[in-house]
């Protein structure tokens, strides 16, 4: 739901300055009461926020305020910070430029309130997701942390920041939060050892006693009692509605979530300790016989236990205590202290440890919450610096903080007033210069290189000689006694001389919000911020880790005799930087107001708020917003926005954009006192005319959407309307199409039928003709036909009877011939005839057995007993001879095709067939073994050597045979070589003969008509071979060595022809006896061996199987 609320609307007073009616202080001041009493806190003077401080919480920071003031134009709504922020945020996010939000006001006023609200609504409207969440939070929550230490409660500010605070905040170009960068201005560390009445130190001390455990305060050695603490002042301890110990939680937790470490947050509240016990050292007089006087600790339990918090060697910060060790070039002096120079060190001590401690925390929380990435990144500067402040007593500490006040006035004035007024003359508009008071020449006053008010300071506390306060005052007084804004009793000006209200160790300076008075006292210390370099050098020599960080220059190997810079030299370069800083960024303001001195609601104080209008400039602003012009934009991007407002600037203006503008102002009939015409800007006076502008632009961008949604439903439907058209077009045809094709089918099969029937009709009638036709022409033919019959049989007759008789002629005659030449050749028929049939007939026969047995011829082998058969008897005697012709040549052709050797094998195949065949069993098995011969390879066998050099003849057969043993008939392999002329038998193993037979010494030979191998070799008788007997050897190659035997027995013609003796029973010549070797047919029981057996003296028994 829109919220319809504007600045207009339930309007108290006016939310905006500039509409004020008529315009004057009174009125001024009436309008912020008015909008104060009814809770409108925030009032606009143009672009800048007044925010008063209502003194209670106002539910108007909700995030359904959030909600309705994100991403709304600034003048909207109802004036509001949230309006500022967003606006800031967006220009940001959406115009790349760098913000910053400069937050001024007197303390109290509401400032540091102003930059959290402002904080807290930027990290609600920015992206979102786990890790932009996370810096957010750490961003937010580095505050609570800043606050616990540099917050105290002030008699304006229950909660007044002590310290001066910048922070950049980064975003990354989708306007997430990145990270960001504190910085922090000169803490008013006086206030740690001292506190104006009414007023508290800083808030953790008292948050730390009141907040933490018993067991923590143990282990730090602290009492919970605030009253045991010097530097705790008692009478304004427990504030209202400030509750510490819930504070302190609150403190540790954000310190968690900052990112600090558990030993971090340890040892910083182990120095908030030591600050205390430090504060609680006290020292007494003790006189010296050289009659100084030295300083004593009183009670040094304190001191024991600071010592021990800190990891300080007790003597040495005692030493320290009591000695200043002063350093020049090349000479240490040391010098007691009395107890005011102890209290002084004692108390420069603490303030440095704990200023020191503070700037710690802002760079630890600066490491933690820096941006991670380095990508360019834009900022947001939110500036919250103590306010201007007029105290009692003011010291040091007031002026400074007076001078950043005045420094941030003037950059105010630079931008609001300066800027504005330049920019119109630049920009050629009419103007009459508004007066407003600037305060450039308080800031030289107090900043000018040479004669500065802080200069002079510095100048003082290099001086040599002895300096003081005093001394200081007195320059002043002779160097700025001619300033306006300067006033001092003393000064040469007499006007002052009888002021009883300025004091003489004072002197005033009317600042631009309002006169102050500053007592001189202390300047020149704090200004010298003087740290005994004894102390510094004890806290380094201390084992806490933090607190010898915090005192680099107690490190003695870094000793470093030059000053240090001064306290105000340090303030003055920070304020320019930052000053140089804020100006590169686009400022936005909120002056904050402080409706009354008591810190109460509801209370509106006349005089204290005019007197903060005034100095702020408020009613000057007004003016030069009023006189000058609430709003201006260059022309083109005014024209671009407004030009749907005029007929003839819409859709295009052709020409220079400020002519369109004019023309569009014309036409809008704008009242010509509204605006002005700027070289490159349009200046429009009232926010009214913008909003008018504006209100017309939002209503033409209402019309000109419905005219262009009219245009387009229009047109929508227009194409639709032509699509369908198109459409039905394209329909109609093909069913036009569709129904002419039927029809036209319908009508060409109407016509097929009619006409079929026609034809039809036509084709029988034509035939009807064509068969009558015919059947004419038929009868023509068949009556041809029979009357062409009847004279062909007629002429057929005639001419059969005529070839009847010239046959008849012709078989006569021909009878005649034959009997005539047959009477003729009787005589030579018979003589030859025959024999000549005959003779031909012989020839042809014997032609045909020749040819046919050409083809019948059978094979070539001489074995071959196939022959034709013969065909005729008488062919008998030729058909036998030719058949032996035959076989004899065949055989010749076989015998043709032999070697010699193979000739001689076959030889000796014959002779062993001849003696052999059908004799004995062993034969046919033979016939297919070659006669080898030599089996054992004698000549070329190294083994038979000796055996072969014993024979001179040529061994014609070499075998191994068995030896038959007379007496029990058993077998002994013996080798047998048959020469030419013997044969040999010698021992298989060892080549040695055991006989040697010529062979004319044998007689016979005997085997059996079985497949065994016995054979007996049968010698002369008286022959010296035989004087052992007959030789009784078996062989496989029996066949052989018998045949060869035998040829040799047939070739030699000194010997008779070799007996051969084939029988079953033989007698052999065993020595003296006979015996006889009997052969018989054994069964096959030892498988197919022949055995021999001796039966007898007489007998030998040879059982050969059965052959199978
Ligand atoms: N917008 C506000 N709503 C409610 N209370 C406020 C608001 N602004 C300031 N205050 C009150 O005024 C007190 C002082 O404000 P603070 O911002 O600390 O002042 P400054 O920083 O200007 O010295 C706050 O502690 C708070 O109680
Ligand atoms: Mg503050």
């Amino acid at each position: 739901m829109e919220v319809k609320t504007s600045l207009l609307d339930n309007m108290i007073g006016v939310g905006d300055m500039v509409l004020l009616e008529p315009l004057s202080e009174d009125s001024f001041l009436e309008n912020l009461r008015n909008r104060f009493d009814h809770n409108e806190i925030y009032t606009y003077i143009g672009s800048v926020v007044i925010s008063m401080n209502p003194y209670r919480s106002l539910p108007i920071y909700t995030p359904d305020k959030v909600e309705e003031y994100r991403n709304r134009n600034f003048y909207e709504l109802s004036p509001h910070i949230y309006a500022l922020a967003d606006e800031a945020y967006r220009s940001l996010r959406d115009q790349d430029k760098d913000q910053c939000i400069l937050i001024t006001g007197e303390s109290g006023a509401g400032k540091t309130e102003a930059s959290k609200l402002v904080m807290s609504y930027v990290a609600a409207v920015c992206g979102k997701g786990q890790e932009v969440n996370k810096v957010k939070e750490q961003l937010l929550q580095s505050n609570p942390v800043l606050e616990a230490f540099g917050n105290a409660k002030t008699v304006r500010n229950d909660n007044s920041s002590r310290f001066g605070k910048y922070m950049d905040i980064e975003f990354d170009f989708k306007g997430d939060p990145l990270g960001g960068v504190i910085s922090n201005y000169l803490l008013e560390k006086s206030r740690v050892v001292k506190q104006p009445r009414g007023e508290r130190n800083f808030h953790v001390f008292y948050q730390l006693l009141s907040g933490a455990s018993d067991d923590t305060l143990k282990k730090l050695k602290l009492n919970r009692d605030l009253s045991k603490y010097n530097y705790l002042s008692l009478d304004s301890a427990a504030v209202n509605g400030l509750d510490d110990a819930a504070n302190f939680r609150t403190v540790r937790n954000a310190m968690q979530i900052v990112g600090f470490m558990e030993d971090e947050v340890q040892s910083v509240l182990e120095l908030v300790a030591a600050v205390l016990k430090l504060g609680n050292i006290e020292f007494k007089p003790e006189s010296r016989c050289n009659g100084t006087d030295e300083s004593r600790i009183k009670d040094k339990n304190d001191l024991k236990e600071m010592c021990e918090l800190l990891g300080i060697e007790q003597s040495v910060l005692e030493r320290a205590f009591s000695y200043r060790t002063v350093e020049a070039k090349l000479e240490k002096v040391s010098t007691t202290l009395n107890v005011a120079q102890a209290y002084y060190a004692r108390d420069a001590l603490a303030k440095n440890l704990y200023s020191r401690l503070f700037s710690w925390l802002v760079t630890r929380i600066n490491e933690s919450i820096k941006a991670q990435t380095k990508s360019r990144h834009k900022v947001m500067g939110v500036l919250d610096i103590y306010g201007f402040e007029i105290f009692e007593d003011n010291s040091f500490e007031q002026f400074i903080i007076n001078y950043c006040n005045e420094k941030l006035q003037q950059i105010f004035i630079e931008l609001t007033l300066r800027e504005e007024q330049e920019e119109y003359v630049r920009e050629g508009i009419e103007w009459t210069n508004i007066e407003y008071f600037n305060n450039a020449i308080i800031c030289d006053l107090i900043e000018n290189h040479q004669n500065g008010i802080l200069a002079m300071l510095d100048e003082e506390c290099l001086r040599p000689g002895t300096v003081t306060d005093e001394t200081f005052l007195d320059k002043l007084n002779t160097i700025c006694a001619e300033h306006q804004h300067f006033e001092s009793r003393l000064s040469k000006n007499s006007k002052f001389l009888t002021d009883h209200s300025l004091p003489h160790n004072c002197f005033r300076i009317q600042h631009y919000a309002g006169k102050v008075l500053y007592r001189v006292e202390g300047f020149v210390d704090k200004n010298n911020d003087l740290l005994y370099r004894d102390l510094s050098q004890a806290m380094y020599k201390a084992t806490h880790s933090l607190i010898k960080q915090l005192f680099p220059e107690g490190n003695p190997g870094k000793v470093n005799l030059k000053r240090p810079p001064t306290a105000g030299f340090q303030f003055k370069a920070s304020v320019g930087t930052l000053m140089r800083n804020l100006q590169t960024k686009n400022p936005n303001y909120i002056r904050c107001i402080k409706p009354n001195d008591k810190k109460a609601s509801h209370i509106f104080t006349e005089s204290l708020v005019r007197h903060q209008a005034r100095y702020l400039g408020l009613m000057e602003n007004v003016r030069v917003r009023r006189a000058g012009y609430a709003f201006r934009q260059a022309y083109e991007p005014c024209l671009e926005r407004y030009k749907m407002l005029c007929k003839r600037t819409w859709p295009h203006w052709r020409g220079p954009a400020r002519e369109g503008v004019e023309v569009l102002m014309a036409d809008l009939q704008v009242p010509a006192d509204e605006f002005s015409y700027g070289r490159s800007k349009i200046f429009i006076r009232n926010p009214r005319t913008l909003f008018f502008l504006e209100e017309r632009r939002r209503q033409c961008l209402q019309d000109l959407a419905t005219l262009i949604q009219k245009i387009y439903r229009g047109w929508k439907c227009r194409s639709q309307f032509l699509l369908l058209k198109k459409s039905q077009i394209v329909v109609a045809a093909w069913y036009r199409r569709y129904a002419q094709q039927k029809k036209y089918q319908k009508i060409k099969s109407a016509t097929t039928v009619v006409q079929s029937y026609t034809r039809g009709w036509q084709a029988r009638k034509l035939l009807r003709e064509l068969k009558y036709q015919k059947r004419c022409e038929e009868a023509v033919t068949t009556i041809a036909a029979f009357w062409h019959g009847t004279q062909a049989r007629r002429e057929l007759r005639r001419l059969k009877e005529e070839a009847r008789r010239k046959h008849a002629v012709a078989v006569i005659w021909a009878y005649w011939q034959g009997l005539k030449v047959r009477r003729e050749y009787r005589k030579f028929f018979r003589a030859n005839a025959g024999k000549k049939i005959y003779e031909f007939t012989i020839q042809r026969i014997m032609q045909k057995y020749f040819l046919g047995l050409k083809s019948t011829m059978p094979s070539m082998s001489p074995i071959e007993k196939n022959w034709p058969a013969r065909p005729y008897i008488f062919l008998d005697g030729v058909h036998t001879a030719l058949r032996r012709i035959f076989h004899l040549w065949r055989c010749k052709k076989y015998r043709s095709q032999f070697t010699e050797e193979k000739k001689a094998v076959y030889e000796e195949k014959l002779e062993a067939s001849e003696i052999f065949k059908d004799k004995k069993a062993l034969y046919p098995s033979s016939v297919s073994q070659p006669f080898k011969g030599d089996y054992l390879e004698i000549s070329k066998n190294p083994k038979y050597q000796k055996l072969n050099s014993a024979v001179d003849e040529k061994v014609l057969l070499a075998d191994v045979v068995n030896k038959i043993n007379r007496a029990n008939g058993k077998g002994t392999a013996r080798i047998f070589l048959l020469t030419k002329k013997s044969f040999v038998l010698a021992d298989q193993k060892t080549g040695q003969v055991k006989a040697s037979v010529p062979l004319p010494d044998l007689t016979s030979v005997s085997v059996s008509t079985q497949s065994d191998g016995f054979f007996a070799l049968r010698l002369k008788e008286g022959s010296a071979s035989a004087i052992k007997g007959d030789f009784l050897l078996s062989s496989e190659h029996l066949i052989e060595i018998i045949t060869k035997i035998h040829r040799i027995g047939a070739t030699a013609a000194d010997r008779e022809q070799l007996n051969i003796d084939i029988s079953d029973e033989f007698l052999v010549q065993f020595k003296q006896d006979k015996v006889c070797v009997k052969f018989i047919e054994g069964a096959p029981k030892n498988g197919n061996s022949v055995s021999c057996k001796r039966k007898n003296n007489r007998l030998l028994e040879v059982s050969v199987p059965t052959s199978p």
